[in-house]
């Protein structure tokens, strides 16, 4: 059986614009202008690729090919492309007498290995009366040897069978005979239908200032005299990169959330994707043909395979001793903190030597500077991660630490540093400092961004771990629980949630602390409630009231709350009413704005299920104000899109737009790509404006995000407005009746 993995080409996949600039560029060297072409581009960006695609154009049918290459060893053959080039030619005067007529194999092609169309070289190529260079002959294998007038001559002689592509791969690793020989050639060839096509890696051109690399003197006069097209071979972009993921899975398309995952690790190099996929397929960690293949899949299990850390590693060999230092500091680092400040307090370095290192590192194309930020980043996440692979424990936890007084030292009033210095007290191993920053950073960032503040706040739970169990820290432990169940749930991490608050329960039974006991309740209790176990809900939140002594207003209003949304989800909306105002009152006691904008949005859904929309506005309103004015920015897109929801029922759908995207954009600048409701009031907007196809694109999209997640009232309601627009794009039905579907597809769910 061939196994699913086996590596295949896949199709070709962008590079429009480069395509259409060398058909351009053959029609012109067929008509007699002949040019030298050199392609750019970091390793893997595709640049072998993009002639053999080439070959593929119309424009190239006339043209006949012969390859040369270059290889990475340091004694390599003089003139080993040219050679190539010349052997091919070679092998079809031998064979001639016993191939096919119209192809004739090269001796390129190994023995009993399959014929690939590269390894053939059209019979039109071959010359009746040609005659050899004499270093040809001979070998060529000695400097100085070689004649360029007749070698140019010979190329010329073989032009005259019609226009010719000289194709040499990786001119970074040429020799400096056959770099002359080019630039030679370069002069030669423009009134000649001969195209010279070369690739070569930028990165590669860095050497020690001492040894200047051999192409790059040759490539500044070729430049100066106009000899050359450049062409610079850039990164997929996100879609492209999709598109190439799903070539190589062989799926029609692939979920967004693994295509922001691999082009995050990627950015988007052809060549680093088909090895991080392949990888992953190898080792069992995905497989495309099982139902929510890309489900949990740990980051930290996407590495990289020893071809791209060869790469990398070798073009570190030629940095000075404090660009490698530089180096390993900023892989610890992240962009916004590689600056010439953080590194000179961090290492051991004069100015003038960190600022030569950060010079180099940018001219060897591993950090690039980031504009009007005066701070560096790496060229590409994968260098960053090799970097950082290669160092050992040791070296790390010290980088760590280092890094860590160093922006203490700066930032520690800095809440947007907190983070970052709490990071890497934890990788640094100083536990109890690190505790410090990430519970300050994540009590900064629960509100605007829960999932960053959990981030944190799982990290502090090792920490604990790792600290003397002393009292204080069992307290500490408590509290953390708890809070890291509230953000568990604010994202809807349901069971996450329920796992962190019955720990909170446990621990809290152990420690005697019959409040924090009950705020675990509640959150149990808000758990099955968003799974839409309602009795047992009720049965959490009933606990809460019969065991509490005294009343803690936060959590009697969080329980009211609860119950009250319960009962309004079965339609029973005066008994939801009088809870949600019970609630209220508890609220109000604290001021607590957060838990009064969400009540205000609760009970907009009463008015709004009653049908007085109207009311439902306003509540809705005052919610999303409320919750603003506190920073609970993500439930007051929640309002926002009610109200859109509200207009859409009342038929204003321009109104019902602008909430809608207000809530799209709010969320989008809280960094959540993925606010579901919004979509989903997207879908039947366009449904009742007869836009179906941008209806069915947002039906899948967020279709795409549900899947695997529980919340049915979601999955439901987008459904039912996909058929809402399947509905009016196939039956036109009457207008009335398209609206009666739709506003009782709310309520339908409601009852459920
Ligand atoms: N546009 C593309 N669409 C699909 N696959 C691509 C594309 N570009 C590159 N690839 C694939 O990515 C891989 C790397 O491409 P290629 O070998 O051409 O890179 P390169 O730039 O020549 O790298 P190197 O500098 O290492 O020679 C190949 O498997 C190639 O088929
Ligand atoms: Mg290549």
């Amino acid at each position: 059986m061939i196994p699913s993995h086996e590596r295949k080409r896949t199709n070709y996949i962008g590079r429009k614009a480069e395509l259409s600039l060398l058909s351009d560029i053959l029609d012109n060297v067929r008509d007699g202008k002949g040019n030298l072409v050199l392609i750019a581009g970091e390793a893997g960006i595709g640049k072998t690729r993009l002639i053999e695609e080439m070959k593929h154009l119309d424009a190239f049918s006339t043209f006949n090919l012969l390859t040369g290459r270059c290889l990475y060893f340091k004694d390599t053959d003089i003139y080993l492309p040219f050679k190539e080039i010349f052997n091919q030619y070679k092998g079809i005067m031998k064979n001639i007498e016993v191939e096919s007529p119209f192809f004739i194999r090269s001796e390129n092609s190994r023995e009993g290995s399959l014929i690939r169309e590269e390894d053939f070289v059209p019979m039109s190529l071959i010359p009746a009366e040609v005659e050899y260079p004499e270093e040809t002959r001979e070998g060529m294998n000695v400097e100085g040897l070689m004649d360029f007038d007749k070698m140019s001559e010979f190329i010329f002689k073989l032009s005259d069978r019609g226009p010719l592509c000289l194709f040499i791969d990786d001119l970074h690793w040429a020799d400096p005979p056959s770099i002359k020989l080019l630039q030679y050639l370069a002069q030669k060839i423009t009134d000649h239908p001969i195209l010279i096509v070369c690739t070569y890696r930028p990165e590669d051109l860095f050497w020690a200032e001492d040894t200047p690399h051999p192409l790059t003197d040759p490539l500044k006069r070729l430049s100066r005299d106009k000899l050359f097209i450049p062409m610079e071979l850039k990164r997929l972009s996100r879609e492209e990169t999709d598109e190439l993921i799903s070539e190589i899975l062989e799926v029609e398309r692939i979920p967004r959330s693994f295509g922001r995952l691999i082009y995050k690790r990627t950015n988007g190099n052809p060549f680093f994707v088909e090895e991080v996929i392949y990888s992953l397929l190898e080792r069992n960690i995905i497989d495309p043909s099982v139902p929510d293949w890309h489900k949990n899949i740990d980051p930290q299990t996407i590495s990289l395979p020893t071809t791209l850390k060869d790469i990398i590693l070798r073009r570190m060999h030629w940095l000075s001793s404090s660009s490698i230092a530089v180096l390993r500091l900023s892989s610890v680092s992240s962009g916004t903190l590689i600056t010439f400040e953080i590194i000179k307090d961090a290492l051991n370095l004069s100015d003038e030597e960190v600022l030569e290192a950060l010079e180099e590192l940018v001219r060897a194309k591993f950090l690039r500077e980031i504009p009007d930020e005066e701070s560096y980043d790496f060229e590409n996440p994968v260098i960053q991660e090799v970097v950082y692979s290669e160092l050992n424990h040791s070296r790390r936890r010290f980088l760590h630490n280092k890094m860590a007084h160093v922006l203490e030292e700066r930032f520690s009033k800095n809440p947007s540093y907190w983070g970052s210095i709490g990071i890497h007290f934890y990788k640094g191993k100083e536990f109890e400092k690190a505790l410090k920053y990430l519970i300050k950073a994540s009590s900064h960032f629960s509100r605007v961004a829960p999932q960053k503040a959990l981030d944190y706040l799982t990290m502090v739970l090792i920490c604990m771990e790792n600290l003397p169990q002393s009292d204080s820290i069992k307290e500490q432990n408590l509290e953390v629980l708890i809070e890291t169940s509230n953000l568990c749930l604010k994202i809807s991490e349901w069971d996450r949630a329920l796992q962190f608050a019955e720990k909170a329960l446990n621990l809290a039974t152990v420690l005697r602390r019959n409040r924090v006991k009950m705020k675990a309740k509640v959150n149990i209790g808000e758990v099955l409630r968003c799974r839409g176990e309602y009795d047992k809900a009720l049965g959490a939140y009933q606990d809460v009231f019969s065991n509490m002594q005294e009343e803690d207003p936060e959590t009697f209003a969080q329980a009211y709350m609860g119950m009250g949304y319960i009962h309004w989800r079965r339609g029973e909306f005066p008994r939801a009413l009088e809870l949600f105002s019970r609630s209220l009152q508890y609220a109000k006691l604290q001021n607590n704005l957060s838990t009064i904008g969400a009540l205000y949005l609760n009970i907009g859904n009463v008015f709004n299920h009653r049908g007085d929309l109207d009311k439902a506005i306003d509540y809705y309103r005052r919610g999303s104000k409320h919750l603003e004015s506190h920073g609970n920015l993500l439930e007051a897109c929640r309002g926002y899109s009610n109200m859109g929801g509200v207009y859409l029922q009342k038929g204003e759908l321009d109104k019902a737009e602008e909430m809608l995207r207000t809530a799209l954009n709010k969320s989008k600048e809280q960094g959540r790509s993925d606010p579901w409701w919004p979509q989903i009031l997207m879908i039947k907007l366009h449904a009742l404006r007869d836009e179906f196809r941008e209806a069915e694109r947002i039906f899948d999209m967020v279709n795409e995000e549900l899947k695997g997640r529980e919340d049915r009232m979601a999955q439901g309601t987008s459904l039912l407005y996909f058929g809402l627009s399947r509905m009016r794009e196939g039956r036109r039905e009457p207008d009335n009746r398209k609206k009666v579907i739709s506003d009782n597809g709310c309520r339908f769910f409601a009852c459920q």
